[in-house]
């Protein structure tokens, strides 16, 4: 069945229509700030739009040098419905929405897409972050399902939306957190049914609310009055994994998910704020589920928008939100130790000019020690970049920030740092630390309001620091040296990896940075991966049209950077209309999993089944043809 052709707009050009561009702000204004600014710096670094033509060391850092670090031939760009790799690897498909994971579920089905009994018992859809788990030789896959495109699991409806109950509950099961053992027979990675490790996470998955928040009113609901215990974790992204063997989900867009059904319904500031609107994003949840008409239960949103913790290896256990770590648009959680053992969490808000932030746990992490609780509590701090390349990270305390308590900036955390005088990004989406160094990396995806309009708590996005193009369409790579030596350091130096642009049609700043050229060009890098060997993986959510400003740059990617020489070489790219993202290796590092997520998101795909199949997101593993080592 061919799907309907539709202009569907992203995650964040839903929450633009709720807030379009206020008339207060005047674009000159903003962009005469940062002209002031470098005037102000005279004769220093030069910052903003013309540095990167001058060549900057902030915004051109690197020469890139021809290495054979990379070690493979690049790979062309292209617009096929396939996944293209480099000479000498090959790729095969691990898992798909819909596979069932136990044996006396259901095969997918292409006419209906399953039912909401199918979809329970069956690999979640648009695989984002995962992780994989050793469990002595047995490996268990920990993978987010983030979200459906609606007009394909409700393909089947006229209306392609959902139009009863089981349309939701299919739509709610086919969210959360898919776990699955998978293994390698032949050389071919599939699904073990029925094993004992698998487990569906879901919209109705019953999960604890822990840390500062846990039991404050902002969190009590009808049902729930405790405010200790939730239902479900939804709109997962990227991921994370701690060193005490946990599986970190992102609840990223959880906003789109609730409406109101009342008469004259408002929503006040802080509902503006996280994107809590009248109308949901097409997934209907509320006619099914009291709980997301926020008419109803204000709380409700209160009590997503966090980091998850999972332990993929008991299939028993209660997920735990922790809500230490914030809420907001969770991107990923990258976590590494202080010096001292504190456990730090770097982690994005993937908004337009929406904030970094780092969460540095309260105690420290002992090998062998009890581990468990170390997210539960600990101090949450946000990124303010100064334009000399030198940054700092604020506490975002009570005093800090005029609130009254640590529950409060736990929940309302993007009032706390925009009282602190955070510096608004480009969209913050993964975050990557060095194996071999004590730097980490940020994809910084893109921003078409920078220079241009406030973000939502009304912040201005002026042209500069790690945010140096007005209009930025491509993205940017920023990267950060803690002082000391030590993620635990409050203090910084920064600069940019990479400048994305399109030197096919552009000679000035959008052309992108010294690293890119015509033939590694590519838009809005998004997922971030350091490999065991100090190579970064880049995978691209942007534009695909292959046209205009994204002529030359065909269907989304994934890349490898190398920090050292800057270089980067295109590896892989995907089908149509999908992203890449989701990263993790086999334990022997001899195959690289692999999402790809939406194909076909606006009607023009039948990956990975062709014919007039249905696009289906799925988790691949790419190999080398000798079986060596990749990554
Ligand atoms: Fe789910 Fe920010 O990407
Ligand atoms: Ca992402
Ligand atoms: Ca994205």
């Amino acid at each position: 069945m061919t799907e309907t052709h539709l202009d569907i707009p992203s995650f964040d050009d839903y929450d633009e229509v709720n807030s379009p561009r206020p008339a207060a702000t005047d674009f000159d204004t903003v962009v005469d700030g940062a002209m002031s600014r470098r005037n102000f710096l005279g004769g220093g670094v030069a910052f903003g739009a013309a540095a990167l033509v001058m060549g900057s060391t902030a915004l051109t850092p690197l020469r890139a040098q021809a290495s054979d670090r990379l070690g493979f031939n690049a790979v062309a760009t292209n617009s096929m419905d396939t996944v293209t790799v480099p000479s000498g690897y090959n790729w095969q498909i691990v898992a798909k929405w819909g596979d069932p994971l136990w044996s006396g579920a259901a095969d997918f089905e292409q006419e209906t897409r399953g039912t909401g009994e199918t979809q329970e018992r069956a690999f979640g859809d648009n695989n984002d972050g995962m992780a994989m788990f050793a469990y002595g030789e047995r490996t268990i896959l920990t993978v987010n399902n983030e979200y459906t495109n609606r007009s394909i699991i409700y393909g089947n409806r006229d209306s392609k939306l959902p139009e009863n109950a089981d349309d939701v509950r299919k739509g709610k099961a086919a969210h959360g957190v898919s776990v699955v053992e998978v293994a390698q027979d032949n050389g071919h990675w599939s699904i073990v049914k029925d094993s004992p490790f698998n487990r569906r996470i879901t919209a109705d998955t019953p999960v604890a609310l822990t840390g500062p928040a846990a039991g404050h009113d902002l969190l009590k609901t009808e049902a729930d009055p405790s405010g200790l215990s939730a239902l479900g974790t939804w709109n997962n992204c990227g991921n994370g994994r701690t060193p005490w063997g946990t599986y970190l989900a992102c609840e990223e867009n959880f906003n789109g998910y609730f409406s109101a059904s009342a008469d004259g319904w408002e929503q006040d500031a802080a509902q503006k704020r996280y994107g809590i609107n009248k109308e949901d994003w097409g997934y209907a949840w509320a006619t099914a589920d009291e709980r997301f008409d926020v008419s109803k239960h204000p709380n409700e949103p209160h009590r997503c928008g966090y980091i998850v913790e999972i332990d993929p290896l008991d299939p028993t256990s209660t997920p735990k939100k922790r809500t230490a770590l914030g809420r907001f648009k969770h991107e990923n959680a990258e976590v590494v130790l202080a010096n001292n053992g504190q456990v730090v969490v770097y982690m994005g808000d993937d908004e337009r000019g929406e904030f970094l932030y780092k969460f540095v746990s309260a105690g420290s992490y002992t090998v062998g020690g009890d581990n468990t609780d170390l997210l539960e509590d600990g101090t949450l701090y946000v990124a303010k970049f100064h334009d000399n390349l030198r940054g700092e990270w604020l506490a975002l305390t009570e005093p800090a920030t005029g609130m009254n308590n640590k529950a409060e900036i736990c929940v309302m955390t993007r009032q706390a740092a925009s009282a602190v005088g955070a510096t608004t990004m480009d969209r913050p989406e993964w975050i990557s630390a060095n194996p071999n160094k004590i730097e980490a990396y940020c994809c910084l995806t893109n921003n078409k309001n920078r220079g241009k309009k406030p973000n939502k708590g009304g912040d201005e996005t002026p042209v500069g620091g790690p945010n140096p193009r007005a209009g930025n369409n491509y993205g940017q790579i920023v990267r950060w040296v803690p002082d000391g030596g030590d993620h635990g350091n409050t203090a910084f130096a920064w600069d940019l990896f990479v400048v994305a642009g399109n030197p096919h049609v552009h000679e000035d700043d959008y052309a992108g940075s010294s690293n890119i050229t015509k033939e590694n060009t590519f838009n809005s890098p998004d997922g971030l991966a350091f490999d065991s060997t100090g190579l970064l993986w880049i995978q691209t959510d942007g534009k695909y049209s292959n046209e205009g400003d994204y002529v030359g740059q065909g269907n989304n990617q994934m890349l490898v950077g190398d920090p050292d020489s800057g270089e980067i070489r295109r590896f892989m790219v995907g089908p149509r209309e999908c992203e890449i993202t989701g990263i993790t290796w086999s334990p022997d590092r001899r195959s690289l999993f692999v999402g790809i997520q939406h194909p076909g998101e606006k009607g023009d795909s039948h990956y990975p089944d062709g014919g007039s199949s249905v696009p289906r997101s799925t988790v691949i593993a790419i190999r080398r043809d000798d079986g060596g080592l990749i990554g």
